[in-house]
Protein backbone atom coordinates (compact mmCIF):
# COMPACT_ATOMS: atom_id res chain seq x y z
CA UNK A 1 0.00 0.00 0.00
CA UNK A 2 1.53 3.11 -0.94
CA UNK A 3 0.98 6.02 1.87
CA UNK A 4 1.48 9.63 0.06
CA UNK A 5 4.35 11.28 2.22
CA UNK A 6 5.99 14.42 1.49
CA UNK A 7 9.60 13.53 0.53
CA UNK A 8 11.91 15.87 2.37
CA UNK A 9 15.21 14.80 1.66
CA UNK A 10 16.91 15.91 -1.92
CA UNK A 11 19.52 12.77 -1.53
CA UNK A 12 19.37 9.60 -0.59
CA UNK A 13 22.19 6.65 -0.06
CA UNK A 14 21.65 2.93 -0.75
CA UNK A 15 24.36 0.38 0.87
CA UNK A 16 24.39 -3.57 0.08
CA UNK A 17 26.44 -5.23 2.35
CA UNK A 18 27.55 -8.10 0.93
CA UNK A 19 30.25 -11.12 2.38
CA UNK A 20 32.01 -10.15 -0.67
CA UNK A 21 31.70 -6.50 -1.33
CA UNK A 22 30.17 -3.47 -0.28
CA UNK A 23 28.11 -1.47 -2.87
CA UNK A 24 27.00 2.32 -1.88
CA UNK A 25 25.01 4.03 -4.65
CA UNK A 26 24.18 8.10 -3.87
CA UNK A 27 21.05 9.11 -5.82
CA UNK A 28 19.93 12.76 -6.24
CA UNK A 29 15.72 12.55 -6.42
CA UNK A 30 14.44 14.52 -9.88
CA UNK A 31 11.16 15.71 -9.76
CA UNK A 32 10.57 12.42 -11.78
CA UNK A 33 12.81 9.76 -11.06
CA UNK A 34 16.45 9.57 -9.82
CA UNK A 35 19.87 10.76 -10.76
CA UNK A 36 22.93 9.21 -9.97
CA UNK A 37 25.31 10.77 -8.10
CA UNK A 38 28.18 8.61 -7.28
CA UNK A 39 28.64 4.88 -6.67
CA UNK A 40 31.29 2.35 -5.37
CA UNK A 41 32.13 -1.24 -4.97
CA UNK A 42 34.60 -2.40 -2.76
CA UNK A 43 35.64 -6.27 -2.13
CA UNK A 44 35.62 -6.66 1.58
CA UNK A 45 37.07 -10.71 1.43
CA UNK A 46 41.10 -10.97 0.86
CA UNK A 47 42.43 -10.70 -2.74
CA UNK A 48 44.03 -13.20 -4.71
CA UNK A 49 43.88 -15.82 -2.17
CA UNK A 50 41.68 -18.61 -1.14
CA UNK A 51 39.23 -17.77 2.25
CA UNK A 52 36.57 -19.61 3.82
CA UNK A 53 33.70 -17.24 4.63
CA UNK A 54 33.37 -18.77 8.00
CA UNK A 55 36.81 -16.59 9.35
CA UNK A 56 35.98 -13.97 7.98
CA UNK A 57 34.96 -11.30 11.09
CA UNK A 58 32.27 -8.95 10.50
CA UNK A 59 35.16 -6.31 11.98
CA UNK A 60 36.27 -6.29 8.05
CA UNK A 61 33.34 -4.33 6.93
CA UNK A 62 33.30 -0.67 9.38
CA UNK A 63 36.68 0.26 7.83
CA UNK A 64 35.67 -0.56 4.43
CA UNK A 65 32.59 1.56 4.88
CA UNK A 66 34.32 4.73 6.12
CA UNK A 67 37.00 4.38 3.50
CA UNK A 68 34.20 4.19 0.88
CA UNK A 69 31.97 7.24 1.95
CA UNK A 70 35.46 9.32 1.85
CA UNK A 71 35.86 8.58 -1.42
CA UNK A 72 32.33 9.16 -2.38
CA UNK A 73 33.03 12.31 -0.67
CA UNK A 74 29.81 11.66 2.09
CA UNK A 75 29.51 13.01 5.38
CA UNK A 76 27.42 9.84 7.17
CA UNK A 77 26.48 13.00 9.53
CA UNK A 78 25.17 14.78 6.37
CA UNK A 79 23.00 11.73 5.10
CA UNK A 80 19.60 12.44 5.18
CA UNK A 81 17.64 9.23 3.92
CA UNK A 82 20.05 5.94 4.04
CA UNK A 83 18.62 2.55 3.26
CA UNK A 84 20.59 -0.73 4.08
CA UNK A 85 19.41 -4.00 3.89
CA UNK A 86 19.76 -7.52 5.93
CA UNK A 87 19.62 -10.74 4.38
CA UNK A 88 20.61 -14.63 5.03
CA UNK A 89 19.55 -17.14 7.21
CA UNK A 90 17.82 -15.49 9.67
CA UNK A 91 16.05 -13.09 7.63
CA UNK A 92 12.04 -14.42 5.82
CA UNK A 93 9.45 -12.64 3.50
CA UNK A 94 6.74 -14.66 2.67
CA UNK A 95 3.03 -13.70 0.93
CA UNK A 96 0.60 -15.04 3.30
CA UNK A 97 -3.88 -14.82 3.51
CA UNK A 98 -5.39 -14.17 6.27
CA UNK A 99 -9.45 -13.55 7.31
CA UNK A 100 -9.87 -9.78 7.56
CA UNK A 101 -9.21 -8.37 10.64
CA UNK A 102 -9.00 -4.37 12.17
CA UNK A 103 -5.48 -3.32 12.30
CA UNK A 104 -5.97 -3.36 16.01
CA UNK A 105 -5.77 -7.27 16.19
CA UNK A 106 -3.69 -7.24 13.57
CA UNK A 107 -0.47 -7.38 14.69
CA UNK A 108 -0.81 -9.76 17.34
CA UNK A 109 -2.51 -12.47 14.59
CA UNK A 110 0.60 -12.04 12.16
CA UNK A 111 3.06 -12.15 15.11
CA UNK A 112 0.93 -15.86 15.72
CA UNK A 113 0.84 -16.65 11.40
CA UNK A 114 4.53 -15.34 11.24
CA UNK A 115 5.90 -17.72 13.93
CA UNK A 116 4.24 -20.74 11.61
CA UNK A 117 5.85 -19.80 8.73
CA UNK A 118 8.80 -18.25 9.70
CA UNK A 119 11.58 -20.26 11.54
CA UNK A 120 13.05 -17.89 14.20
CA UNK A 121 11.96 -18.23 18.01
CA UNK A 122 9.11 -16.08 18.79
CA UNK A 123 10.96 -13.96 21.50
CA UNK A 124 13.87 -13.33 19.10
CA UNK A 125 11.56 -12.28 16.34
CA UNK A 126 11.26 -8.86 14.46
CA UNK A 127 8.42 -8.46 12.42
CA UNK A 128 6.78 -6.18 9.75
CA UNK A 129 4.43 -6.54 7.80
CA UNK A 130 2.44 -4.71 4.35
CA UNK A 131 -1.12 -5.25 3.76
CA UNK A 132 -0.85 -5.52 -0.32
CA UNK A 133 -4.52 -6.01 -1.29
CA UNK A 134 -7.99 -7.13 0.37
CA UNK A 135 -10.07 -9.51 -2.04
CA UNK A 136 -13.49 -7.86 -2.71
CA UNK A 137 -15.10 -11.66 -3.25
CA UNK A 138 -13.44 -13.12 0.16
CA UNK A 139 -12.40 -10.18 2.50
CA UNK A 140 -9.81 -11.84 3.28
CA UNK A 141 -5.98 -9.55 3.12
CA UNK A 142 -3.21 -10.49 1.55
CA UNK A 143 -0.28 -9.50 3.49
CA UNK A 144 3.62 -9.98 3.01
CA UNK A 145 5.53 -10.83 6.03
CA UNK A 146 8.80 -9.73 6.60
CA UNK A 147 10.59 -11.06 9.69
CA UNK A 148 14.35 -11.30 10.95
CA UNK A 149 15.99 -11.69 14.40
CA UNK A 150 16.95 -9.44 16.60
CA UNK A 151 20.37 -10.85 16.94
CA UNK A 152 20.44 -10.25 13.06
CA UNK A 153 19.41 -6.46 12.91
CA UNK A 154 21.62 -5.19 15.91
CA UNK A 155 24.41 -7.03 14.50
CA UNK A 156 23.44 -4.86 11.34
CA UNK A 157 23.34 -1.67 13.02
CA UNK A 158 26.30 -2.48 14.75
CA UNK A 159 28.40 -2.47 11.84
CA UNK A 160 27.09 0.72 10.32
CA UNK A 161 27.38 2.19 13.78
CA UNK A 162 30.72 1.77 14.01
CA UNK A 163 30.89 3.62 10.60
CA UNK A 164 28.88 6.85 12.47
CA UNK A 165 25.36 5.47 10.07
CA UNK A 166 22.58 5.30 10.96
CA UNK A 167 19.88 3.96 8.91
CA UNK A 168 16.26 5.43 8.40
CA UNK A 169 15.23 2.42 6.95
CA UNK A 170 16.25 -1.34 6.95
CA UNK A 171 14.69 -3.43 4.62
CA UNK A 172 15.26 -7.32 3.47
CA UNK A 173 17.82 -8.24 0.54
CA UNK A 174 14.70 -10.08 -1.32
CA UNK A 175 12.05 -7.13 -0.93
CA UNK A 176 15.30 -4.70 -2.28
CA UNK A 177 15.96 -6.69 -5.30
CA UNK A 178 11.84 -6.94 -5.68
CA UNK A 179 11.98 -3.08 -5.29
CA UNK A 180 14.60 -2.43 -7.42
CA UNK A 181 13.18 -4.38 -10.83
CA UNK A 182 9.77 -2.80 -9.85
CA UNK A 183 10.78 0.87 -9.89
CA UNK A 184 13.27 0.08 -12.99
CA UNK A 185 11.68 -1.85 -15.28
CA UNK A 186 8.98 -2.14 -17.56
CA UNK A 187 7.02 -4.76 -15.98
CA UNK A 188 3.93 -6.41 -18.07
CA UNK A 189 1.63 -9.36 -16.97
CA UNK A 190 2.47 -12.37 -16.20
CA UNK A 191 5.80 -13.62 -13.49
CA UNK A 192 9.29 -12.51 -13.32
CA UNK A 193 12.17 -14.45 -11.83
CA UNK A 194 14.78 -12.27 -10.22
CA UNK A 195 18.31 -14.03 -9.10
CA UNK A 196 20.35 -11.92 -7.37
CA UNK A 197 23.52 -13.84 -7.36
CA UNK A 198 26.18 -12.58 -5.03
CA UNK A 199 29.47 -14.36 -3.85
CA UNK A 200 27.75 -17.39 -1.66
CA UNK A 201 24.21 -16.57 -2.45
CA UNK A 202 21.59 -16.41 -4.92
CA UNK A 203 18.32 -14.34 -3.53
CA UNK A 204 15.79 -15.76 -5.57
CA UNK A 205 12.27 -14.11 -5.88
CA UNK A 206 9.13 -14.69 -7.98
CA UNK A 207 6.93 -12.00 -8.38
CA UNK A 208 4.23 -9.87 -10.85
CA UNK A 209 2.09 -7.19 -11.07
CA UNK A 210 -0.81 -9.98 -10.21
CA UNK A 211 1.23 -12.70 -9.26
CA UNK A 212 1.89 -14.29 -5.87
CA UNK A 213 5.57 -12.70 -3.63
CA UNK A 214 7.84 -15.86 -3.32
CA UNK A 215 11.30 -15.59 -2.34
CA UNK A 216 13.80 -17.91 -1.21
CA UNK A 217 17.58 -17.87 -0.84
CA UNK A 218 20.10 -20.58 -2.93
CA UNK A 219 22.99 -21.50 -1.51
CA UNK A 220 25.71 -20.75 -4.31
CA UNK A 221 26.83 -17.97 -5.81
CA UNK A 222 30.35 -16.60 -7.85
CA UNK A 223 32.40 -17.61 -4.85
CA UNK A 224 31.60 -21.06 -6.09
CA UNK A 225 32.02 -20.48 -9.55
CA UNK A 226 35.53 -19.85 -8.65
CA UNK A 227 35.96 -22.99 -6.71
CA UNK A 228 34.49 -25.02 -10.20
CA UNK A 229 36.88 -23.21 -12.24
CA UNK A 230 39.90 -24.29 -9.53
CA UNK A 231 38.52 -27.72 -9.56
CA UNK A 232 37.97 -28.44 -13.18
CA UNK A 233 40.99 -26.43 -14.76
CA UNK A 234 43.35 -27.34 -11.94
CA UNK A 235 43.97 -23.68 -11.02
CA UNK A 236 45.01 -21.75 -7.93
CA UNK A 237 42.64 -19.73 -6.67
CA UNK A 238 44.31 -16.34 -8.23
CA UNK A 239 44.46 -17.67 -11.68
CA UNK A 240 40.97 -18.99 -11.50
CA UNK A 241 39.26 -15.76 -10.50
CA UNK A 242 40.87 -14.72 -13.47
CA UNK A 243 39.70 -17.02 -15.62
CA UNK A 244 36.22 -16.66 -14.20
CA UNK A 245 36.14 -12.54 -15.04
CA UNK A 246 37.89 -13.35 -18.23
CA UNK A 247 35.57 -16.27 -19.76
CA UNK A 248 32.90 -17.24 -16.98
CA UNK A 249 31.59 -20.47 -17.39
CA UNK A 250 33.03 -20.27 -20.96
CA UNK A 251 36.07 -22.13 -22.32
CA UNK A 252 39.06 -20.48 -22.60
CA UNK A 253 38.69 -20.59 -26.73
CA UNK A 254 42.75 -20.96 -26.77
CA UNK A 255 42.72 -24.02 -24.53
CA UNK A 256 39.58 -25.53 -24.83
CA UNK A 257 41.11 -28.93 -23.37
CA UNK A 258 40.05 -29.62 -19.73
CA UNK A 259 41.88 -31.77 -17.55
CA UNK A 260 39.81 -33.21 -14.37
CA UNK A 261 41.82 -34.68 -11.93
CA UNK A 262 39.26 -37.48 -11.57
CA UNK A 263 36.27 -39.76 -12.10
CA UNK A 264 34.74 -37.90 -9.62
CA UNK A 265 35.15 -34.46 -10.58
CA UNK A 266 33.59 -35.39 -13.95
CA UNK A 267 30.19 -36.20 -12.25
CA UNK A 268 30.07 -33.83 -9.58
CA UNK A 269 27.80 -31.04 -10.46
CA UNK A 270 29.02 -27.80 -11.25
CA UNK A 271 27.28 -24.54 -9.45
CA UNK A 272 25.42 -23.56 -13.11
CA UNK A 273 23.77 -26.75 -12.48
CA UNK A 274 22.57 -26.93 -9.21
CA UNK A 275 21.37 -23.31 -9.33
CA UNK A 276 19.29 -24.30 -12.79
CA UNK A 277 17.77 -27.25 -10.81
CA UNK A 278 16.88 -25.31 -7.61
CA UNK A 279 15.32 -22.58 -9.65
CA UNK A 280 13.51 -25.67 -11.57
CA UNK A 281 12.20 -27.02 -8.16
CA UNK A 282 11.28 -23.21 -7.02
CA UNK A 283 9.14 -22.99 -10.15
CA UNK A 284 7.31 -25.82 -9.74
CA UNK A 285 6.74 -25.20 -6.38
CA UNK A 286 5.41 -22.10 -7.32
CA UNK A 287 3.30 -22.85 -9.98
CA UNK A 288 1.58 -25.47 -7.53
CA UNK A 289 1.61 -22.64 -4.31
CA UNK A 290 0.16 -19.98 -6.85
CA UNK A 291 -1.32 -21.57 -9.40
CA UNK A 292 0.79 -19.88 -12.17
CA UNK A 293 2.79 -20.63 -14.65
CA UNK A 294 3.30 -17.41 -16.93
CA UNK A 295 6.84 -17.36 -16.50
CA UNK A 296 7.99 -14.15 -18.70
CA UNK A 297 11.76 -13.42 -18.15
CA UNK A 298 14.23 -14.44 -15.69
CA UNK A 299 16.49 -11.54 -14.48
CA UNK A 300 20.09 -11.83 -13.45
CA UNK A 301 22.02 -9.18 -11.21
CA UNK A 302 24.26 -8.70 -8.51
CA UNK A 303 28.36 -9.36 -8.82
CA UNK A 304 27.68 -12.97 -10.57
CA UNK A 305 25.41 -11.79 -13.16
CA UNK A 306 28.25 -10.69 -15.45
CA UNK A 307 29.71 -14.42 -15.23
CA UNK A 308 30.03 -15.10 -19.08
CA UNK A 309 27.49 -17.92 -19.86
CA UNK A 310 25.12 -17.77 -16.92
CA UNK A 311 22.52 -16.37 -18.63
CA UNK A 312 22.68 -18.21 -21.81
CA UNK A 313 23.03 -21.30 -19.59
CA UNK A 314 19.98 -20.97 -16.76
CA UNK A 315 17.85 -20.08 -20.45
CA UNK A 316 18.86 -23.14 -21.78
CA UNK A 317 18.33 -25.30 -18.83
CA UNK A 318 14.72 -23.50 -17.14
CA UNK A 319 13.50 -22.58 -20.73
CA UNK A 320 12.79 -19.51 -19.58
CA UNK A 321 14.00 -16.08 -21.75
CA UNK A 322 17.40 -14.86 -19.25
CA UNK A 323 18.79 -11.64 -19.38
CA UNK A 324 21.45 -9.19 -17.20
CA UNK A 325 19.09 -6.66 -15.36
CA UNK A 326 20.43 -3.00 -15.37
CA UNK A 327 18.53 -1.06 -13.08
CA UNK A 328 18.67 2.34 -14.59
CA UNK A 329 15.34 3.05 -16.35
CA UNK A 330 14.22 5.37 -13.55
CA UNK A 331 18.18 6.73 -12.82
CA UNK A 332 19.89 9.18 -15.01
CA UNK A 333 23.14 8.09 -15.53
CA UNK A 334 25.67 11.51 -16.35
CA UNK A 335 27.87 11.24 -19.07
CA UNK A 336 30.80 9.92 -17.03
CA UNK A 337 28.75 7.09 -16.04
CA UNK A 338 27.40 6.01 -19.40
CA UNK A 339 29.26 3.00 -19.78
CA UNK A 340 29.11 1.93 -16.51
CA UNK A 341 25.18 0.42 -15.72
CA UNK A 342 26.31 -2.42 -13.28
CA UNK A 343 23.71 -5.44 -12.27
CA UNK A 344 25.77 -5.15 -8.90
CA UNK A 345 24.32 -2.13 -8.20
CA UNK A 346 20.54 -3.70 -8.53
CA UNK A 347 20.09 -3.94 -4.91
CA UNK A 348 21.62 -1.02 -3.56
CA UNK A 349 19.81 1.34 -6.42
CA UNK A 350 16.74 -0.52 -4.96
CA UNK A 351 17.77 0.79 -1.51
CA UNK A 352 18.36 4.03 -2.24
CA UNK A 353 14.71 4.62 -4.51
CA UNK A 354 12.81 2.88 -1.48
CA UNK A 355 11.57 6.59 -0.11
CA UNK A 356 8.86 5.50 2.18
N1 LIG B 1 32.70 -9.51 -14.17
C1 LIG B 1 32.47 -10.53 -13.34
N2 LIG B 1 32.41 -11.81 -13.81
C2 LIG B 1 32.17 -12.84 -12.98
N3 LIG B 1 32.00 -12.71 -11.66
C3 LIG B 1 32.04 -11.48 -11.15
C4 LIG B 1 32.28 -10.32 -11.94
N4 LIG B 1 32.27 -9.23 -11.13
C5 LIG B 1 32.04 -9.68 -9.89
N5 LIG B 1 31.91 -11.01 -9.89
C6 LIG B 1 31.68 -11.90 -8.73
O1 LIG B 1 30.51 -11.46 -8.08
C7 LIG B 1 30.58 -11.78 -6.67
C8 LIG B 1 30.28 -10.54 -5.88
O2 LIG B 1 28.99 -10.11 -6.18
P1 LIG B 1 28.10 -9.33 -5.13
O3 LIG B 1 28.77 -8.05 -4.75
O4 LIG B 1 26.73 -9.24 -5.69
O5 LIG B 1 28.15 -10.33 -3.89
P2 LIG B 1 27.86 -10.05 -2.36
O6 LIG B 1 26.60 -9.24 -2.25
O7 LIG B 1 29.05 -9.48 -1.70
O8 LIG B 1 27.64 -11.54 -1.83
P3 LIG B 1 26.38 -12.22 -1.11
O9 LIG B 1 25.16 -11.58 -1.67
O10 LIG B 1 26.50 -13.65 -1.44
O11 LIG B 1 26.57 -11.92 0.34
C9 LIG B 1 32.00 -12.30 -6.45
O12 LIG B 1 31.97 -13.70 -6.39
C10 LIG B 1 32.76 -11.80 -7.67
O13 LIG B 1 33.86 -12.63 -7.99
MG1 LIG C 1 24.58 -9.66 -2.15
Amino acid sequence: MKKNKTVRFKETVGIDIGTHSVKIVHLKKLHEGFKLLNYEVRPTVPQGVEYVLSDLRPERYAPVLVEMLKTLRISPKQIKHLVTSIGGDNTSIKQIKTIFLPDEELESALFFEAKKHIPISGSDMVLDYQVLSVEEKTNNMNILLAATSKEVLNEHTRILDTAGLHPHIVDIDSLAVANSFLLNAYVEDGVYVLLNVGAHRTNMVIWGPDAKFFARDIPYGGYHFTTDIMRKRQLEWAEAEEYKFKYGLLDDPDNPTVQTISMLDITEKSTEDAIAEELRRSLRFYVKEAGNSDFRKIYLMGGGAKTKGLAEYLQDKVNVPTEIFLPFINVEMPEKFQDKKDPQLALAIGLAMRIE
